[in-house]
């Protein structure tokens, strides 16, 4: 098969350079892309695993909107309900009865769970449980991992970065994952004053191997912060229901008191959840949080559809099936080119480097290739699967990456 070429994308490019600052922005700009050629950044269509781009390749997609499409691309059960939801309302002026039936699906299925309150995106709940951290303990610091993405908000930036200023950070304390004796140092240093301590469940930094929780982390974390008042917050708005239906502290067995989630929530449709426990119900009421779409009904329906269609099927071990065969597939493939593929993170969600390659140039090629020949993965952020991805998907993919590290070797010659 001749490498794909993008001429129609880089047509849009030019297009959108003249009316969007930066063209496209965010995570799905240029910038990570390197070689930027070998990529689409457009796509006319999707569907199941796959999306096609404008220039009419097809994609077998491992970045799945970078992590809310867990059921394929217009999945018929979660589109229905949403489509019937839509029949009905959708943005409205009062809520829609969907919005309490989630809110008592979700309290079901999440131990941690008493109540859960609605949005749209990942920060907009992060926001709120920082808020509601620091509106239960009267306290102002807030306590993260170095690396940990909650969102753009100028207190989950660093300072120094665009846009944000000194005092929009003052109050965040980062620290290394898995360092229990850092928590120890930080809460002590900064007795009575710690709000709050948010978290991803397990690391997943970009540009760098993603880190599981060393065993006992989150149990001397939990108690080291109920000791202390300090608000225990687990951001799962990326690994939320791939590793379980009930949460990823489920998975890791621990119990927090606030949970973020978003992206696999509504399976592509815009919604975001806070859920938390009794204790901090009253709190989180108080805090004045609101969005003019906040309450659209349609992504309601398609999250609770969603959610019942991913538990049926037991999606959590279907997706660690899947991340499990991929990833001992490309481990093979680079294998038998002469590379060594270096697998970390949950298999649902896993992140590859090719060793030896300190400055991801040899990666960043790799995933060109194989972006050309109809594979979509990036080259610093973990991958996704999806229940839609099949063996025969798995495979066809396991043969493109061969090609692709055969494109590799030739490139660099027996240099490598
Ligand atoms: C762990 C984590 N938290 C928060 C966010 C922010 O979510 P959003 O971009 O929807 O605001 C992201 C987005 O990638 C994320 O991965």
């Amino acid at each position: 098969m001749d490498p794909y070429t993008f001429d129609k994308t880089a047509a849009w490019m030019e297009r959108a350079a003249k009316v969007i600052p930066g063209g496209i922005y965010g995570h799905f700009g240029p910038a990570p892309y390197v070689p930027v050629s070998a990529y689409p950044f457009f796509s006319d269509r999707a569907e199941g695993a796959y999306f096609w781009d404008v220039d009419g390749n097809r994609f077998i997609d491992y970045m799945c909107a970078y992590g809310p499409m867990i059921q394929g691309y217009r999945n018929p059960v979660v589109d229905a309900a949403y489509r019937a939801q839509m029949e009905k309302c959708d943005a409205n002026s009062v809520c829609a009865p969907v919005m309490v039936e989630l809110a008592e699906y979700l309290t079901d299925l999440i131990p941690a769970a008493d109540w859960a309150f609605f949005a749209k995106n990942g920060a907009d709940v992060t926001n709120l449980a920082v808020m509601t951290a620091r509106a239960a303990t009267g306290r102002k610091k807030i306590v993260a991992v170095k690396g940990g993405y909650h969102g753009t908000s100028p207190w989950m930036q660093g300072s120094g970065h665009h846009g944000v200023i000194e005092e929009d950070t003052a109050n965040i304390i980062r620290i290394p994952w898995n360092d229990v004796e850092a928590l120890e140092r930080v809460v002590a240093d900064n007795l009575g004053q710690v709000a709050g301590f948010i978290s991803s469940p397990c690391h997943h930094p970009i540009f760098t191997d993603n880190e599981l929780p060393a065993p006992h982390y989150w149990e001397r974390v939990e108690a080291l912060l109920r000791a202390n008042g300090i608000v225990f917050i687990i951001d799962d708005v990326r690994a939320g229901f791939r590793l379980h239906m009930g949460g990823s502290c489920e998975h890791y067995g621990f119990r927090p008191d606030l949970i973020c989630f978003c992206k696999a929530i509504g399976n592509g449709y815009p919604i975001s959840a806070l859920v938390g426990g009794d204790a901090l119900r009253g709190d989180v009421s108080k805090v004045f949080h609101t969005g003019s779409y906040w309450y659209g009904a349609g992504p309601m329906a398609a999250a609770l559809a969603n959610l019942q269609e991913l538990r049926r099927i037991n999606g959590p071990r279907l997706l660690r099936e899947t991340g499990e065969l991929l990833a001992a597939g490309m481990v093979d493939a680079a294998r038998s080119n002469g590379f060594d593929l270096r697998i970390s993170g949950e298999p649902s969600m896993l992140y590859a480097r090719i060793t030896d390659d300190p400055t991801l140039e040899m990666q960043q090629r790799w995933c060109g290739e194989c972006a050309r020949r109809g594979v979509f993965l990036t080259s610093h952020h973990n991958w996704f699967v999806s229940t839609a991805h099949t063996r025969k998907d798995i495979e066809d993919t396991v043969a493109v990456c061969d090609e692709a590290f055969k494109a590799v070797r030739a490139f660099y010659g027996s240099g490598v």
